[in-house]
């Protein structure tokens, strides 16, 4: 969703300046860090991005085991990018370096396998919705068929549909509201798994697939882990606490080594409200629970989504969801044990004794970054016939400053939430889970500047995109918003008047094993527009950026030769103007993870984000999701006019048409690698 969406919610008084030097004064004695170049060079301990896993092989787990992927075999220090930069433009197309080609191949309404085309007045019911794209393309990977190959020429992909436009899904918006327009909206949500195949060059949605499959706001979805069953998950519809009815505002994702997609739940509070008189609860407040939502209006047409009728609906949502593209038939799973909130990512490692690690941030102004560790092997829990993620342990993340005057690396902390942490003595383990974030208030955790995708490079260093923070060291005299998250070593910037506008990327390390529960970190940018005088708390005004511009980083990905993508996300209220007055269009970029060189590889068509990517495992095919093309600031199209911002993809006559969101496949004419 968009910057001013996410609002704050986190009233904790975690993390002020005084609490981090006093933090730091007294745990410097305890963790050595042994210096930059040494912790980064032992670079052990980290299997991570999916494509370069997929194909594992249950019945013998070496991708599992804790080993060095050489991210030096491929040529020192050669920069690893090659291609000639796309400058900022406000194209209503998406342009892409010279030499490289990016088509379309699956954009909202297209069918999933055998289903009706998309009409593009978008009079179709829920039920063609049901069995066509959603909305909002986001988080995407990419599944060889078969699942133990690497396969760079068939597959599976896994596509994320965020949230929608109420004013382009409907022929005539929001007017004349009802029930069925309401599960219309739900359908557009969730994941689409479809199959597509590369035939003479060309990429296309294989039609009919028997893997081709939606899963969407209302497919029935098992919860697994310590929570499953808690009576904070038990509602009217389903009194065992062990069934959600699906998944909802999908937005990052992951891959993991065992061949399953898992999609992170972020904005769910968006989606309820109530009618008449009802108090939220203090935890419902700490989740953004209002009685306006995104307007989107739902709870009027299904008591599902009125809080006053249904309280523990929301608990449902803001989970981890495992699904298995490989398996039409299985109902995806709910995984308690990775904690609630506002998911926006999974990105994956492994222990040095096999066991799952994902990383994952909680989207929201001033909240936290998580790690999960789980309690088997991959290799044991696959065995017992129950995902390696459904039971384990959830740290969330403290971001300390460093050892030394001079020394450019922070230390950090993973703090276990749990019950035997005194910290939360007072809490279930399924209350621990079920509020995540009230216990990582309780724990001291560092508030962040909107942790948005996370990604484990092949060195094993995790890095988080930190979108922006327009709260950022300023007072409000707002009830909901936190007047005390004053910058830090992690969050350094702020603005008068505007927080901290552009974001971050940190970057850390945890010395040779995923299992750690310390690590060292270092800002590996700070974005910004250089030419923009703003002064960011004195702190790199404009960002250190060794290259193109950017700000509001939110997706990013390392690919198997640890190029750094990085995806813009600057909300469409801000777009052109102000901080961002010399950008119009969302991009994506590459960086180099040692010369932290930075070109522009792809800008987007007006009014879009980009958002999710990934390759086949040859990497001569990258997948990126245009998100919401054409979007207004206000979010809300006008049904009478779709196409008044973009025209993207289908520029059908004006009157004829709508802007869709779409997955686009991109190659380089000459069929080399990605970014070379
Ligand atoms: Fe859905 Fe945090 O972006
Ligand atoms: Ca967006
Ligand atoms: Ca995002
Ligand atoms: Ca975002």
């Amino acid at each position: 969703m968009s910057t001013e969406d996410d609002i704050d919610t986190n009233l904790s008084n975690n993390r002020s300046l005084d609490d981090i030097v006093a933090a730091h004064l007294s745990r410097r004695n305890v963790l050595k860090i042994g210096g930059a170049a040494a912790s980064f060079a032992l670079l052990a301990g980290f299997t991570s991005h999916g494509v370069a896993l997929a194909h594992d092989d249950d019945d013998d787990d070496s991708d599992d085991r804790c080993e060095t992927e050489s991210h030096h075999r491929r040529g020192g220090r050669r920069s690893r990018i090659g291609f000639q930069s796309v400058p900022l433009n406000s194209i209503d197309d998406v342009t892409v370096p010279p030499g490289y080609t990016a088509a379309v191949l699956y954009a909202w309404g297209d069918p999933v396998s055998n289903g009706p085309a998309f009409e593009f007045d978008a009079s179709q019911d829920w039920e063609a919705q049901s069995v066509q794209a959603g909305m909002h393309h986001d988080g995407i990977f990419f599944f060889p068929l078969s699942k133990r190959s690497s396969n760079s020429s068939r597959g599976l992909l896994c596509i994320n549909h965020e949230y929608v436009d109420q004013g382009l899904l409907f022929t005539d918006g929001m007017d004349n509201w009802s029930a069925d327009k309401v599960r219309k909206a739900v359908a557009a949500h969730g994941v689409s798994v479809i199959e597509i195949r590369k035939h003479r060059g060309q990429w296309n949605v294989v039609r009919p697939s028997g893997f081709g499959r939606r899963i969407t706001g209302a497919t029935p979805i098992e919860f697994v882990g310590p929570a499953a069953g808690s009576p904070f998950l038990q509602t009217a519809d389903d009194l065992t606490g062990t069934v959600s009815l699906g998944t909802i505002n999908n937005c990052g994702s992951g891959q993991s080594s065992w061949g399953t997609y898992v999609t992170c739940e972020e904005n769910f509070n968006g989606y309820f409200g109530w009618d008449g008189d009802y108090t939220p609860t203090v935890k419902q407040n700490r989740y953004g629970i209002t009685n306006v939502g995104f307007g989107y209006r739902w709870f009027e047409q299904d008591p599902r989504f009125n809080v006053r009728l249904n309280p523990n609906e929301a608990n449902r949502l803001g989970w981890m969801v495992e699904i298995d593209p490989y398996d039409p038939d299985s109902t995806p799973q709910k995984l308690t044990a990775m904690g609630r909130f506002k998911h926006e990512s999974a990105a994956f490692a492994t222990t040095c004794d096999g066991r799952a690690v994902v990383y994952s941030g909680d989207d929201e102004r001033n909240n936290y970054i998580y790690k999960f560790v789980g309690s088997r092997t991959v290799k044991a829990a696959r065995k017992m016939g129950i995902s390696p993620l459904a039971e384990g342990q959830l740290y969330v993340g403290r971001f300390d400053a460093g050892d030394a005057v001079g020394d450019e690396m922070g230390v950090g902390e993973w703090i276990p939430l749990d019950p035997s942490n005194p910290a939360l003595a007072a809490m279930t383990i399924d209350d621990i889970l079920v509020h995540a974030r009230v216990a990582g208030d309780l724990v001291g955790a560092t508030k962040m500047d909107r942790p948005e995708w996370l990604t484990v490079a092949p060195d094993g260093r995790v890095y988080v995109a930190l979108s922006n923070n327009s709260r950022r060291g300023r007072t409000t005299t707002v009830a909901s918003e936190n007047p005390n998250s004053v910058p830090d070593d992690a969050n350094p910037r702020s603005a008068t008047g505007q927080g901290n506008p552009y974001g971050q990327i940190v970057r850390w390390s945890e010395n040779g094993d995923a299992d750690a529960t310390t690590f060292t970190w270092d800002i590996f940018m700070l974005a910004g527009d250089p030419s923009n005088p703003l002064l960011l708390d004195g702190y790199e005004p404009g960002g250190n950026v060794n290259g193109d511009m950017f700000g509001s980083p939110d997706g990013i990905w390392a690919d198997p030769d640890g190029r750094i993508w990085i995806q813009t996300d600057i909300s469409t209220s801000t777009l052109g103007i102000g901080p961002y007055a010399n950008i119009t269009n969302n991009m994506m970029l590459v960086a180099d993870a040692e010369t932290k060189e930075t070109r522009r590889f792809l800008v987007g068509p007006k009014g879009c984000e980009v958002t999710g990517v990934c390759t086949t495992p040859d990497q001569r095919t990258m997948f990126v999701d245009i998100q919401h093309p054409g979007e207004p600031s206000t979010e809300l199209s006008n049904p009478a006019a779709p196409q008044a911002i973009s025209n993207w993809p289908d520029f059908k006559p004006i009157g004829e048409g709508r802007p869709r969101a779409a997955t686009l496949v991109i190659t380089k004419n000459n069929g080399g690698v990605i970014g070379t």
